[in-house]
């Protein structure tokens, strides 16, 4: 018999021109002051300001926050709540990729909780609904937008906190491909494996579920057909889209179904090299994938089915073999061939980043447990 499972998703809108409805879902929760949380390269980008005109003609105030850092940290956290207060907000709006909407997570905890960010890491740590929250994902792949997921690095102790908890859940998602178009290739294939590595996780999880594994797979198939055009034609509204929607099924999936050792490991390597995170994941996954295959071979050939492959006949260690090469060559087309060691990772770093994987929360629903010399090992294969 299936277990129980319950299911989060935030309501949202999706397509292109969503982003424009801002204004109107602000002034649905009756707030008149909107902090709007995004960054540098979003505001250049153009997307902040138009969110602003959105709020603007609805006949809200807005006061911006874009001090947020690619891996955003908990100091940048608490200048948001500072800035919050201060100008006696109601409403958050974020713009951007998974920094921004992960700070603005951050920010609306604290508005009604209060206290210092640190306090809430883990499960269900934080009691009462924060602020409502509006996200505009501009990448496609962080799935924060849909997630109960925030991830905030602490840099005094190089590690990143996993905020797991159905208050970070937005309340609205405004989901727009079009913003996707300003990203440049690179950005483009680091989120779009991100997604990838959510559909696989939550797919793998020991938190799986039939309805969750439809989205997986789907995740699954749309970004190997569409990730190679959308990081060749950046202007191909189709394939930003279609890696949208992606992005949107592998985030439905791993919100509910939770994550693995990939995760697990990428947020201990961020956290110590502040390494983009769909970088670190996609630096991770085929390493990851040979130490899990044999905990749950079945459901690691379908994602080799839904990768393109034709497992048929084959004995468990060639399907294995199969899946890590797969992977491995589809990341090779998209430009990323080298390990962990050209990012400045040594030998010598590998028993801190592996404590710390093993104490964060993503590792509970791994497929097969892991001790810390395994860990270990799949960081040294990964060097
Ligand atoms: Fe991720």
């Amino acid at each position: 018999m299936t277990p129980l499972r319950k299911f989060v998703a935030p309501e949202f809108v999706f397509g292109c021109g969503s982003r424009r409805l801002a204004g109107q879902y602000a002034a649905n929760f009756g707030g008149w002051r909107v902090l709007l949380v995004s960054d540098a390269g979003v505001v250049a980008a153009g997307w902040a300001a138009e969110v602003r005109a959105s709020l603007e003609a609805a006949g809200l105030q807005v006061e911006e926050f874009t001090a947020v850092s690619p891996n955003p940290r908990t100091d940048e956290v608490m200048a948001g709540i500072e800035v919050y207060r201060r100008h006696g907000c109601d409403v958050i709006v974020a713009v951007g990729g998974g920094s921004p909407m992960d700070c603005a997570k951050g920010i609306s905890i604290l508005s009604t909780n209060g206290g210092n960010i640190r306090a809430f890491e883990g499960v269900d740590k934080v009691e009462r609904p924060g602020a409502p929250l509006i996200c505009i994902p501009t990448t496609a792949g962080t799935s924060a937008d849909v997630s109960q997921f925030a991830i905030i690095t602490e840099p005094r102790q190089r590690r990143k906190l996993a905020i797991i908890s159905k208050a970070v859940v937005p309340d609205v998602s405004l989901i727009d491909p079009e913003t996707t178009t300003t990203m440049d290739p690179q950005l483009t294939v680091f989120t779009g494996l991100d997604a990838l590595v959510h559909a696989v996780e939550a797919f793998v999880s020991l938190a799986h579920s039939p309805f969750l594994d439809l989205h997986s797979l789907e995740a699954v198939r749309l970004v190997r057909a569409h990730l190679p055009t959308a990081r060749q034609y950046p202007d191909d509204l189709d394939a930003r889209e279609q890696i949208m929607r992606a992005a949107l099924h592998a985030g439905i999936a791993f919100s509910n179904a939770s994550l693995g050792a990939v995760h697990a490991m990428s947020h201990s390597l961020g956290g110590a090299f502040d390494l983009p995170h769909g970088e670190s994941n996609a630096l991770l996954l085929e390493h990851v994938t040979a130490f899990n295959y044999s905990a749950a071979p079945e459901r690691y050939d379908r994602i080799g089915e839904a990768l393109g492959l034709d497992l048929r006949g084959m004995a468990a260690k060639a399907k294995a073999d199969a899946l890590f090469t797969a992977i491995r060559d589809f990341k090779a087309a998209l430009g990323i061939a080298e390990g962990l060691r050209h990012r400045g990772i040594a030998h010598s770093d590998i028993g801190e980043l592996s404590r710390n994987a093993l104490g964060d929360a993503c590792i509970v629903t791994n497929p097969r447990r892991a001790g810390q010399r395994d860990v270990e090992v799949i960081f040294e294969e990964a060097l």
